[in-house]
């Protein structure tokens, strides 16, 4: 009688790995596609305030029309959801506008080399500000994080200072970020992935829609505009609604994959994310790379992966 079970196991157990494996792809698929038109966009016109603030909008709107259509069914939520969700969506919305800001300075891979040292910047918060004590093998593996970034950088063709600081901020945003969020879920009312980051990008929305404003404002938008226009055509705006909408998607994607494994194999899976979009970033935009400094990217992302090994 052991050998059924056994089988509908295994075969549970398979559902679950292919499940797993298709959220994977989809999340880095999707996450490709938006760098692509992310920078496509950035070359073209070089606001990243605007362009993330429209990632953040096309995200609200699709999830406001899906509620209001009944395609996906609208959180319960109450205020104390709100006010455990605001750190959240401000160190999300800083984590954002720095990459975007980041990635319209310098090459998409340089970026996401620089982002693949975010387990070093959650070691060093969570051992500095927040007291807590690692095991030797997870400091170690910060070695070859910090060296291997530092190397890719130290030997980038286009280095850019506001660029690598991008980045840097990034990273820093983004350690904050998995903390509140990890906080805020002991409190006030549970919301499923997919409508967590909804609620997510409409509060990162309103918070960032001020800045960018501050920072680049309608009159930059609407002369750079029209300079993207007559140098692209008339299908520039489908470069915008595919950065828009892709940068939704995989975030979507991404939140409700974190749902169903362990923040181990989140991290694992978001550095096999950005190795994607550093291989493919590199052919489509051809960017120039000297051997130096694609060890460093290739030294940092191993680091990664120990520290992931060294972390369990
Ligand atoms: C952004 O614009 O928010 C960043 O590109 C996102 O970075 P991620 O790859 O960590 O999601």
């Amino acid at each position: 009688p052991s050998i059924p079970i056994s089988i509908e196991i295994d075969q549970e157990a398979a559902a679950q790995k292919l499940k797993i494996g298709v959220y994977f792809a989809t999340w880095w698929a999707l996450n490709v596609v938006f760098n692509i038109y992310n920078k496509k966009v950035l070359n073209a016109f070089p606001f990243p305030w605007l362009t993330s603030t429209l990632s953040l909008a096309a995200g609200s709107v699709i999830m406001l029309v899906s509620w209001a259509t009944r395609i996906a069914e609208a959180p319960e939520t109450d205020v104390q959801f709100w006010k455990t969700l605001f750190p959240v969506a401000l160190a999300h919305t800083i984590g954002h506008v720095a990459a975007t800001v980041s990635m319209s300075k310098v090459a998409v891979s340089f970026t996401h080399i620089i982002k693949s040292g975010e387990p070093a910047f959650s070691v060093l918060v969570s051992r500095f500000l927040m007291g807590e004590t690692f095991p030797m093998p997870v400091y170690l593996s910060l070695l070859p994080i910090i060296g291997g970034c530092a190397l890719s950088a130290a030997t980038e063709l286009n280095f850019n200072l506001t660029g690598f600081m991008g980045a840097m901020v990034s990273n820093l945003a983004f350690v904050f970020r998995n903390i509140f969020s990890k906080r805020g879920m002991m409190k006030g009312k549970s919301v499923g992935g997919m409508n967590y980051y909804a609620c997510l990008s409409m509060l990162s929305l309103l918070i960032l829609t001020p800045f960018a404003i501050a920072v680049e404002g309608p009159q930059l938008w609407a002369v750079g505009w029209q300079n993207a226009v007559s140098q692209i055509g008339p299908n520039f705006i489908w470069w915008v609604v595919a950065q828009s909408v892709f940068y939704h998607l995989y975030n979507q994607v991404s939140y409700m994959s974190l749902n169903e494994i362990s923040p181990l194999t989140f991290s694992i899976g978001n550095t096999m994310k950005r190795i994607s979009v550093i291989v493919a970033s590199i052919i489509i935009f051809q960017t120039p790379l000297q051997p130096i400094n694609a060890l460093g990217a290739a030294i940092a992302i191993s680091g990664t992966f120990l520290y992931s090994q060294a972390k369990q």
